[in-house]
């Protein structure tokens, strides 16, 4: 949550620090805010709201200078408002400093500083540091820094400048991530990689407990006993196009349409013939060998994938598998020890709560596997054994192409145990890991008819939008006195077995982008509560693919239909049973294998979820209140 970048070097700073937050927006978008040294000192500039303000203001009034910071905001201590803002300052407006994090005793530190002397003109946490650092300041930043971070509580990532030493900037890190990007005679700090990738494809990751101090010509870094510390420089694969929304309206409906070439690198990385690998997996086939259970642990969109897997384990590789999300997971006691394997899966590979949940495992005893998108985010370095994911950057905030990449790389994994433990006869290993490989073209031919501008289902996401908004003018109209109850526009997704998680992932979908209430429900649950909700109000989305719950699937939608409910059902083409019973809207997807529907069955429900958002006029790729990295918990 929040973005950072520094930049020394001979461009002007303005253009890389406004070109790297774009690219982290997606990290929170409440304010905007970028300093610059030059002759005339530290001039900042910051605005509230989105970094289109910022570039608007800084388009009639540029900023000159070779050396700078800027930060996006997702605000925790304080309103998101022109004070509140990063960078912020010293008293005398002698540094600049921008902050990821939280700082936990910032009250105490404030107050402390108050009574020294010190003038706050902010509500926030990070102007703490600001003051701190002016504190310990006597010539030396690095100094300065490495004395005021040694006072902090919590989490952070820092970037600071300072008007006295004018070719230099430093950085401190403490569970907020924080990457220097290498040059050729300039250098950057970012959180994150795409930040930098425009010029420069080398990176070091910056471990907890480090600070960096960078020239335009140097990096070093060291710890916070000032002991030098020795970085691997590690080159980056990814290319910067794919950080770029290449003709598509949004990031999402990009990524959503990138999902064919992803699953398709992942299958080419990960198999020859009917063999699986996992090159960067540094537990051992024989401690796979001997693991007594699984535990899944993850957030959000990879919680769903996470539960997906759950199915997929157990039934190819027959080891029981335990599914949280990570904020439940640390805080319980979970009865793990040496023969469970924790999974802990996440696209950002930073999320604060998994993070915890992993080390709790390890601390249990536990081995923890990572199944990571950003390569060498800190969950891919604290966890024994890692797969990346490679799905390349996600940018927008609503995740698709890194959830159905989670989904590739559990179904491998789960191939690779029972290869292993002998669960699966090789020839069965084959015809699976074939099935697999029609996903990326039947997700083609989903795209096809769903993904474009003519697809019908644009049309239904209006029809939605109309029925909506007329049937709630006509309970305003005739109720002026709120008596009566407002109709329930909402969205219901149904499934069950694999689908089940499905179905909470498409509720996830359309909630988060266009902030309509859904829920997502496995099937047989309906008749212990959420069947009262049904009457002609409600979409319900029926997942009904081809699979041995068919026959149960029907019976609920038929228990809807009598209650005069809306289905929109997606179904395996020829579904002629479907057809038959009167469901109002079908989406089709081609047959596959009953375990592997999940793959198939997510495109149609991002797109829903994308068009209705669109039909709604929200914003798609950065929706309110939500960040696509939560370094906090
Ligand atoms: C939903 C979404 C979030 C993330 C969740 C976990 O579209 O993006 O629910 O899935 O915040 O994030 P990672 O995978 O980075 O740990």
């Amino acid at each position: 949550m929040c973005g950072i970048i520094g930049y020394i070097g001979d461009r002007e700073a303005t253009e890389v620090i406004i070109d790297g937050l774009t690219r982290l927006e997606y990290r929170g978008y409440d304010s905007a805010g970028i300093a610059v040294l030059n002759d005339s000192g530290i001039e900042i500039r910051k605005r509230p709201g989105k970094l289109k303000i910022l570039k608007a203001d800084l388009k009639k009034m540029p900023l000159s200078g070779h050396i700078g910071l800027g930060h996006t905001r997702w605000a925790t201590h304080g309103l998101p408002n022109e004070p509140n803002a990063h960078p912020h300052t010293d008293c005398k407006k002698k540094l600049a400093l921008v902050h990821n994090g939280i700082i936990e005793n910032y009250q105490q530190l404030k107050d402390n500083l108050i009574k020294e002397g010190h003038r706050f003109k902010s509500y926030t946490d990070t102007e703490v540091i600001a003051h701190l650092v002016e504190k310990h300041y006597d010539g030396n930043l690095e100094e300065a820094v490495r004395r005021a971070v040694k006072e902090l509580r919590g989490a952070y990532a820092i970037v600071v400048l300072h008007k006295d030493e004018p070719d230099k900037m430093v950085a401190a890190r403490c569970e907020s991530p924080l990457i220097v990007g290498i040059g050729k005679s300039e250098n950057f700090l970012a959180s994150d990689i795409p930040a930098v990738l425009k010029y420069t494809n080398k990176v070091i990751f910056m471990d907890n407990l480090e600070i960096a101090s960078i020239t335009k010509d140097s990096v070093k870094i060291m710890d916070y006993n000032k002991r030098p510390v020795k970085k691997k420089i590690s080159e980056v694969k990814w290319d910067v196009t794919q950080a770029e929304k290449g003709g598509f309206k949004h990031f999402m409906l990009k990524e959503i349409h990138e999902q064919p070439k992803v699953i398709s690198g992942i299958l080419t990385a990960r198999t020859r013939g009917s063999n699986i690998r996992f090159e960067e997996l540094k537990i051992k086939d024989s401690a796979l060998k001997r693991i007594k259970k699984i535990a899944i642990v993850a957030c959000g969109t990879a919680y769903h994938a996470g539960l997906s897997g759950k199915y997929m384990t157990e039934w190819l590789a027959h080891v029981p598998v335990l599914v949280d999300t990570s904020s439940e997971f640390r805080y319980r006691s979970p009865i793990i020890d040496k023969n469970t394997l924790v999974i802990v899966i996440s696209q950002s590979g930073e999320t604060a709560d998994t993070l915890a949940a992993l080390r709790e495992a390890r601390k249990k005893g536990a081995k923890v596997l990572g199944i990571v998108n950003v390569l060498g985010s800190s969950i891919a370095r604290e966890a024994d054994g890692v797969i990346y994911t490679y799905a390349g950057p996600e940018i927008a905030v609503a995740s698709t192409k890194a959830y159905t990449a989670q989904l590739a790389t559990l179904y491998l994994f789960s191939l690779y145990l029972a290869g292993l433990r002998g669960q699966r006869p090789k020839a069965k290993i084959r015809a699976y890991l074939n099935e697999l490989r029609r996903v990326p073209e039947l997700i083609e031919k989903i795209l096809k008819r769903y993904g474009m501008e003519r697809s019908d289902m644009i049309q239904k996401a209006h029809e939605f939008n109309r029925e909506y908004h007329r049937r709630l003018k006509l309970y305003y109209k005739g109720d002026p006195e709120g008596k009566r109850r407002a109709p329930n526009c909402c969205f219901l997704f149904l499934g069950r077995n694999v689908n089940y998680p499905s179905a909470l992932e498409g509720a996830l979908k359309l909630k988060e982008i266009s902030y309509i209430s859904s829920e997502g429900y496995p099937a047989g649950e309906m008749k212990h509560g959420p069947i009262a909700l049904i009457d002609e109000n409600p979409w319900v989305v029926c997942i009904v693919p081809d699979s041995d719950l068919h026959e149960k699937m029907i019976s609920n939608i038929m228990e809807i239909l009598a209650r005069r409910g809306i289905v929109a059902a997606i179904a395996t083409e020829g579904d002629e049973k479907l057809r038959k019973i009167g469901v109002d809207y079908i989406m089709e997807i081609p047959y596959i294998e009953q375990t592997l529907t999940p793959f198939l069955v997510a495109i149609p429900l991002q797109l829903l979820a994308y068009y209705v958002a669109r039909e709604f006029g929200e914003e798609i790729d950065q929706p309110r209140n939500l960040a696509k990295s939560v370094t906090v918990e």
